[in-house]
């Protein structure tokens, strides 16, 4: 009887993951989630000069320094479009080559990797919301690029094919979401995707989980937003001078405000929630911001939660110096006992 209920079980799960083919009926194991802790955001690595995607401002020594500081994955978001609007199923094979030589760098040292080739303006995504044969050209895009990265070992190959995607219509991206893990997991079997909710925050919880089992569910947090963005020169209206923690700011509000909702929400569905962002920009008081990573890194050692901070470069950066030539760049110690890195 409990052979025959195990039986019915497990093909009732297969027939679920029906179109995402082989792989996607395997939920991911602990090991496989293990090394999606402790990760830091490497944001601008590759960027457009000239029209050229070129690697800009890091080198192996960022790699290493990040490797000792005792951060075991990096995720690689890349914010210039890649995808060729006319031909969507062409990839440009120069690009191509320079971001597997950045993945290949990752790895070799001894970093797992979240590679997020499409981390694309707002106004991009909106454009794909409007367009729906720009969304089919997405699709494609995604099966010839997915194939290009199929051959890496899926242990330390993360794929994330979108993130906050921010489209108005939660429907409109689950449905195009859908389309783009079919076609990934047809090319890459057994990679685990970092699959993102509509808007890649606390909506998360709002989300019903994909059929395809081998994902985690992408969230970011930044909360309080008016703390760890103050002063942003690109949101010009939020003031400095904010202070964490206060009376009503501080652990028990991170955790009732994203915490808890989102644990809650991955526990009843029997899924893997990974933090792929969470930072605080350097306009505010450094005791501050320690108080809120010594928080968060806190909580998130204690939930067992995947994470990787936003972020290396300046901005949010936990680098003494984040101006300082590659090589010469050194961890400001205290920020990565808040994490709990090492
Ligand atoms: C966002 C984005 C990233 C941005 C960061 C800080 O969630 O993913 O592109 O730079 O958070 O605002």
């Amino acid at each position: 009887m409990i052979r025959l209920t195990g039986f019915l079980l497990l093909w009732a799960v297969r027939l679920s993951t029906v179109g995402y083919g082989q792989g996607a009926a395997e939920a991911v194991s602990d090991a496989r989630y293990e090394k999606l802790k402790s990760g830091i955001n490497i944001d601008n690595w590759l960027v457009r000069k000239d029209g050229a995607l070129t690697a800009g401002q890091y080198t192996e020594a960022d790699l290493k320094l990040i490797r000792e500081a005792g951060f075991i994955h990096v995720r690689f978001p890349i914010r210039t479009p890649l995808m060729n609007e006319q031909q969507h199923d062409k990839l440009n094979r120069q690009e191509l080559d320079t971001i597997k030589s950045v993945v290949n760098l990752m790895l070799k040292n001894g970093l797992a990797v979240v590679f997020n080739p499409v981390h694309p303006s707002r106004e991009y995504t909106a454009r794909m919301e409007a367009d729906t044969a720009m969304q089919t050209g997405f699709v494609r895009f995604w099966s010839v690029l997915a194939k290009e990265f199929s051959s890496y070992d899926p242990e330390r190959l993360f794929i994330e094919p979108m993130n906050e995607p921010f489209f108005k219509s939660a429907a409109t991206w689950y449905a195009l979401n859908d389309r783009v893990l079919k076609a990934i997991r047809q090319a890459a079997p057994r990679h685990t995707l970092v699959v993102s909710p509509v808007k890649g925050n606390v909506d998360v919880v709002e989300m019903t989980p994909v059929a395809d089992r081998n994902v985690v569910y992408s969230t970011h947090f930044y909360s309080p937003f008016s703390f760890t963005h103050q002063g942003a020169p690109w949101l010009k209206k939020l003031p400095t001078g904010q202070r964490y923690p206060t009376d009503s700011l501080n652990a028990a509000y991170l955790k009732t405000d994203f915490f808890n909702p989102v644990t809650a929400w991955a526990k009843k569905h029997n899924v893997k929630v990974y933090m792929g962002e969470y930072g605080v920009l350097n306009t505010a008081g450094y005791e501050d911001k320690l108080a809120w990573l010594s928080d968060v890194g806190r909580i998130t050692t204690d939930l067992n939660l995947a994470s990787a901070l936003w972020c290396y470069s300046p901005g949010f950066s936990i680098i003494e110096d984040p101006k300082a030539p590659a090589g010469q760049r050194k961890f400001d110690q205290k920020f990565l006992n808040a994490l709990g890195v090492k």
